[in-house]
């Protein structure tokens, strides 16, 4: 698990870095994957519950297996890669966070400017209304409904064949354009508009790197890619760029 000079010095010196984050970040917090073996999609089939249709014609099965996720995910706890990535927000003037995952461990970890390409697993909302409904509970008598309406309650997360929420792919695009550095996390960037993300932040001039178990789809895109665990490569990145850039501008108030 190597990180060049390089790296180090452009994150400490640039005013603008993005992180796009996927699946693997949280891997070391016990949250599976979707591609890795043992991954989400080799248990469920994508296509029986996470899309419209499939919520439509079985809602309960479909809001069961996002509440038995959503158990996961509160059970567990940001881990050391979450936090280093808190920290570098710390240091650098213009800092986002764009994420895949919906786990909501980012903001749990204290990440401050998280963009969610694919929602969020917490919130849900009615489809009929729109009324966010986050206080929904099991339900003895058939799937989970609106409480004003009586409209089925879906979570807020983006599904197969929805467009991502627009200003969130707006927000991530101009971040990937403006970044001097963009870090790629964890993802398998097989997913797009997310995995375009990187590209973009190269033509626009950035220094892209990958961290990651094992090479991602555009590994021969990148200009570093490090293989390795985030969990243990991140906080010894941070640590470095720290040696070189010991304050944050933020808290010494010069921005
Ligand atoms: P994937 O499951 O496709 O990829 C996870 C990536 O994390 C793989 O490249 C692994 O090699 C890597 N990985 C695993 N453990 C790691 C670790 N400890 N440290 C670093 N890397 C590790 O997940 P995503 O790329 O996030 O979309 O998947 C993208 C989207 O596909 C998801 O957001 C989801 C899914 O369909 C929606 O649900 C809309």
């Amino acid at each position: 698990m190597f990180f060049t000079n390089t790296l180090v010095e452009r994150l400490a010196h640039a005013r603008h870095v993005a992180v796009l984050t996927g699946a693997g970040i949280s891997a070391e917090s016990g949250i599976p994957t979707f591609r890795n073996p043992g991954g989400l999609w080799d248990r469920f089939r994508p296509e029986e519950l996470a899309n419209l249709d499939a919520f439509l014609q079985n809602p309960e099965l479909v809001q069961e297996w996002y509440e038995y996720r959503r158990n996961v995910a509160m059970n567990t706890s940001p881990n050391p890669g979450h936090l280093a990535l808190v920290d570098l927000e710390d240091l650098i003037e213009d800092f986002t966070l764009i994420t895949q995952n919906v786990d909501d461990l980012h903001r749990r970890a204290g990440s401050k400017n998280v963009v969610e390409l694919h929602g969020n697993i917490m919130r849900s909302y009615c489809i009929d209304c729109g009324r966010p409904a986050d206080d929904f509970k099991p339900n003895d008598e058939g799937p989970y409904v609106c409480r004003d309406c009586g409209g089925l309650i879906r979570p807020d997360v983006v599904w197969f064949g929805e467009l991502l929420p627009e200003e969130a792919v707006e927000q991530a695009q101009r971040s990937a354009e403006r970044a001097e550095v963009f870090l790629s996390i964890g993802t398998s960037a097989i997913v797009y508009p997310a995995a375009g993300l990187p590209l973009l932040a190269k033509q626009s001039g950035a220094y892209v790197a990958e961290v990651n178990i094992e090479p991602s789809a555009i590994a021969g895109d990148m200009d570093e890619t490090i293989q390795g665990r985030a969990g243990e490569v991140l906080p010894r990145l941070v640590e470095a760029v720290h040696r070189i850039k010991p304050h944050s501008n933020k808290r010494n108030g010069q921005l």
